[in-house]
């Protein structure tokens, strides 16, 4: 089968089983999405958001776009508009990894590295994040360009309850017991949410966050900083919808960095930290005794390792 274009190579990744790192209670199982063109699962709400905007004419043909990102959701939206023939521009936060910035440089896009406002190198806050936002909000004002504004387009959300979400369903062969998931935007976590409790309400969804730092908990957040790039910026995200989350599972940067070491050299599996922490989380939801001895819980393994 010959796809048409790189945007025809987003999605349908494969569901692969931790059974080397977790061996029960119950299963973890994972979705590839680091192999994606993009390297992530941004590529989905990427793809999603620009289709929506050409086909409702708010981004013409040959248009620019410009983004704010932590580096995955300008890979994929640099990938999308190198295929689609639009100028990207990428607002990124200083403390994000520079292998990012390579990237999305790589696919053409121009990148403007906005200085930290109190976060450190690896360790991207809320404000680091806002002063990117700005950054990218005033190159949409001067430059005529279409701000993707991913933390408010409700694609985002839709293109995981419309693909991965279903993608799972047909993989496991019917519902699951569990959905765990570290929140950026939050997309991932609610579309797929979304399409896992339409087919099964009881489903146990699961959003992970780094200890200190717990809004989705309710929690104050008493330590902005942690390793998890990309997701848990201190703030509830604001298009969530607290209905779908069940429960919040805490996870330390040891954690996160011992499951990342592990998922390397047991399951050959060279991902990302926020991945690390998905599964990390998604193996305590399963070791907590709130499901079955045989339940089976998903997650996603966000992007490659070779991003840090
Ligand atoms: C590495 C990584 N993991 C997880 C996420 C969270 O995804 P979402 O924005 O869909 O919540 C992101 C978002 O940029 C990310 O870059």
């Amino acid at each position: 089968m010959i796809r048409a274009s790189a945007v025809d190579l987003i999605g349908r990744t494969p569901l692969v089983a931790l059974d080397r790192i977790h061996r029960g209670p119950g299963r973890v199982v994972a979705k590839a999405e680091f192999l994606q063109p993009g390297g992530s699962v941004k590529d989905r709400a990427a793809r999603a958001i620009i289709l929506a905007a050409r086909k409702d004419g708010r981004l013409s043909p040959g248009a620019p776009v410009v983004e704010m990102t932590s580096g995955n959701m300008g890979a994929g939206l640099a990938v999308v508009c190198a295929a689609l023939g639009h100028p990207f521009i990428a607002s990124m936060s200083a403390g994000n990894s520079p292998a990012r910035a390579r990237m999305m440089e790589g696919l053409g896009a121009r990148v403007v590295l906005v200085p930290q406002v109190d976060g450190l190198p690896g360790r991207v806050t809320g404000a680091d994040i806002a002063a990117a936002a700005e950054v990218a909000r005033r190159i949409a004002h001067e430059e005529g360009a279409f701000f993707v504004d991913q933390f408010n387009a409700a694609e985002g959300i839709t293109a995981h309850a419309s693909t991965t979400g279903p993608e799972i369903l047909e993989q496991v062969g019917g519902p699951v017991d569990g959905w765990v998931a570290a929140v950026g935007t939050g997309c991932t976590f609610m579309g797929v949410a979304r399409a896992l409790k339409a087919a099964n309400p009881l489903t146990l969804c699961a959003a992970v966050e780094p200890e200190g730092s717990r809004p989705l908990a309710g929690e104050p957040v008493v330590k902005p900083g942690h390793i998890i790039q990309g997701t848990s910026y201190g703030a509830v995200p604001p298009h969530w919808d607290a209905s779908l989350m069940d429960l919040s599972i805490p996870v330390t940067d040891d954690e996160v960095r011992d499951w990342h070491r592990r998922l390397a050299v047991e399951e050959g599996l060279y991902v990302g930290l926020s991945a690390a922490a998905n599964v990390c989380a998604a193996a305590k939801l399963l070791e907590s005794g709130r499901l079955a001895e045989d339940a089976t819980v998903a997650t996603v393994l966000c992007d490659t390792g070779l991003k840090y």
